[in-house]
């Protein structure tokens, strides 16, 4: 596998950017090649078999771009369809963003309750709940679907009064009571990380995939000797083109950047 091949990452839409740009700024010579899959989104609505197919094809579709890592920039696809894509892409390391954000938390030692956001699909997996209690069973783990959010986002409405008023009517729900952590099970939630953190009036440790998986892949790629030497343009596709995702990715990703459209891989 040659080290100047580019990272392949992707996600049902915008949400795997935040986990992309933290990998350009932990990683500057890497290239990467993101996906979103805009035209199935969003994927939280969606059945397993669904979202096992969307991403086994997106797989292909990067692997015939030799991509030498895939990220799957999705908790969605994470917590569904991670063992599908190790079986269709065997030589090719697969990261997904749930388990570094495990390993964190079962590694520190203050963690008691712990709040999990995310869509229907990713909370009903009970996959945080799962890996988190099989490491550390002293941890309680209180989950929450907030199905509009990843839709909100993607339709433009970051901090503002109406996702304020969603965000808030999700995060009052009783299911979430008593927690110290509320861990962000979503790569779209980053974008409203400060209209989550201003519904709690004290302090509160959100956390979030973004950087957690960026270092996780920096130690894969040390230590397969993968790192890349020098980076070449970025790339972005999207199996539907909407103007407002051109505009919310260069907003987001913090350059200017140009989306081709794939039709072709379902
Ligand atoms: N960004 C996604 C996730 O992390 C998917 C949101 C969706 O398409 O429903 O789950």
């Amino acid at each position: 596998m040659n080290k100047d091949n580019p990272i392949g990452i992707f996600d049902s839409g915008i949400g795997g950017l935040t986990v992309a740009k933290a990998i350009r700024s932990l990683l500057p010579h890497e290239s990467l090649l993101y996906f979103g899959d805009t035209k199935h989104l969003p994927y939280g609505e969606k059945s397993v078999h669904a979202i096992q197919e969307f991403s086994k094809n997106i797989a292909l579709f990067l692997k015939q771009k030799n991509c030498k890592m895939i990220v799957i920039a999705c908790n969605t696809a994470s917590s569904v369809a991670y063992e599908t894509i190790k079986n269709e892409c065997p030589n090719i390391e697969i990261v997904n963003v749930i388990d570094p954000i495990v390993k964190r938390i079962t590694t520190s030692n203050d963690t008691k309750t712990i709040g999990v956001i995310g869509t229907k699909r990713t909370i009903n997996s009970d996959v945080y709940p799962q890996k988190i209690k099989s490491i550390n069973q002293n941890i309680s783990v209180k989950s929450l679907a907030t199905p509009l959010l990843a839709s909100m986002i993607e339709e433009g409405f970051f901090n503002d009064k109406i996702s304020q008023a969603i965000v808030h009517n999700y995060l009052k729900d009783p299911a979430l009571e008593g927690i110290d952590k509320l861990i962000l099970a979503c790569t779209h939630y980053p974008l409203i990380h400060e209209v989550i953190r201003d519904f709690y009036p004290q302090e509160i440790d959100i956390i979030d995939s973004a950087s957690q998986v960026a270092l996780h892949i920096k130690d894969v790629l040390t230590d397969k000797q993968l790192l890349a030497n020098q980076s070449q343009k970025h790339r972005f596709y999207v199996t539907d083109y909407a103007l407002s995702f051109e505009k919310s990715a260069k907003f987001f990703f913090g350059e200017d950047i140009h989306l081709e459209e794939v039709s072709s891989i379902h």
